[in-house]
């Protein structure tokens, strides 16, 4: 039976991402009711049961790598939990039920729900150091854009190799007091600014497609949003190198006990290794990737995308649910 499970699940085609779809769908679509009412982690959590209660159905042996924070300090979704049916591939998954907790309780845009996933061992823990510094493009900025160089040079750079006046490059940016010089750079070198509110996942992603107007997404966010953005740049084609950006003296060594490398451009392959990601992301709130969950008389209405890296396929997916069956308790909700 090993082996018959072994050749059934290593088929080439088998997209992990469209059975993932469906927990990122439901947990946008129970985050809805929480939409502008101010409450992230009523919104959160809302999310969170939605998705760990789909997860229950996928066929894989997943554990959590980036998950809602430690055992003790989030009842589920912790790091080290395992999720899924237990049959199948063995995976790391990387979850974050509300990319934009703070969006969705004040009701702006740009909010998702999303989850990665590779071969197990394969992404990289950096759960020690919060912060990382980042920089994400398209595939025009492999071997031309480096971390390293600063700002104005990568986006002279860029738009060369992009064919387009630098006056015409845009970059987003996570709008905080720490990207206060790099954002005056940015306008130095003569490119525009899109400052981000939150959420630099679907920013970095957004950065890497053809067909929006964003060219680059640079700054520090977060380490695990950087390892996510990571597995879909493997399936869209693209550049991201990220820095980990320890806060303190203290945090740089427990990043450096955990076997972390500072001040060292982690590459994608280093973000996560090997060629066999996935990437799924349900809009909650409307944004530039996805829109949000639409409710349309008695239909709710979410837009997905579901990307995998071996294929290199980019899907959108639209679902329309059956708005009575997400009434009440989320035990009740059949999955
Ligand atoms: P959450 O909604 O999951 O809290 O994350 C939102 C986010 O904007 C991320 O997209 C980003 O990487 C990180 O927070 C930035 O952190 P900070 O708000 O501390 O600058």
């Amino acid at each position: 039976m090993a082996h018959h499970d072994t050749l059934v699940y290593s088929q080439p085609d088998r997209n992990l991402a469209m059975e993932l779809v469906r927990a990122t769908e439901a947990a946008a679509i129970r985050a809805v009711p929480f939409i502008g009412r101010g409450d992230k982690n009523a919104a959160d959590k809302a999310a969170v049961d939605a998705m760990r209660k789909f997860l229950g159905t996928v066929n894989f042996d997943g554990v959590i790598v980036i998950g809602e924070g430690e055992k003790d300090k989030a009842p589920m979704l912790y790091n080290g939990e395992h999720v899924g049916n237990g049959r199948g591939p063995s995976c790391d998954i990387a979850v974050d039920p509300i990319d934009g907790t703070s969006l969705t309780a004040a009701g702006r845009q740009n909010a998702i729900s999303m989850i990665a996933v590779s071969d197990r061992g394969s992404m990289l823990d950096a759960s020690t150091v919060f912060y990382m510094d980042k920089i994400v493009c398209g595939a025009e900025g492999i071997g031309v854009v480096d971390i390293r160089k600063p700002i104005g040079e990568n986006i002279r750079a860029l738009a060369k190799a992009k064919g387009k006046d630098v006056h015409d490059i845009v970059v987003a940016v996570l709008d905080r007091p720490r990207h206060a010089q790099l954002i005056e750079d940015i306008r130095a070198a003569g490119a525009g600014t899109r400052l981000l509110l939150d959420g630099d996942v679907a920013g970095g992603i957004n950065a890497a497609r053809y067909e929006t107007r964003l060219d680059l997404c640079v700054g520090i966010g977060g380490s695990p949003e950087g390892v996510a953005t990571a597995c879909a740049i493997k399936a869209m084609g693209g550049l991201i190198q990220g820095v980990l950006a320890p806060k303190d003296d203290a945090e740089r060594q427990r990043g450096i006990d955990a076997g972390l490398k500072m001040d060292y451009v982690y590459s994608n392959d280093e973000l996560v290794k090997g060629e066999n990601t996935f990437f799924v992301a349900t809009g909650v709130t409307d944004g530039q990737l996805v829109d949000g969950v639409r409710r349309k008389g008695p239909i709710i209405r979410t837009e997905s995308i579901v990307l995998r890296s071996r294929s290199g396929t980019v899907r959108r997916v639209i679902a329309d649910h059956l708005a009575e069956k997400w009434l009440g308790d989320i035990d009740d909700v059949e999955a």
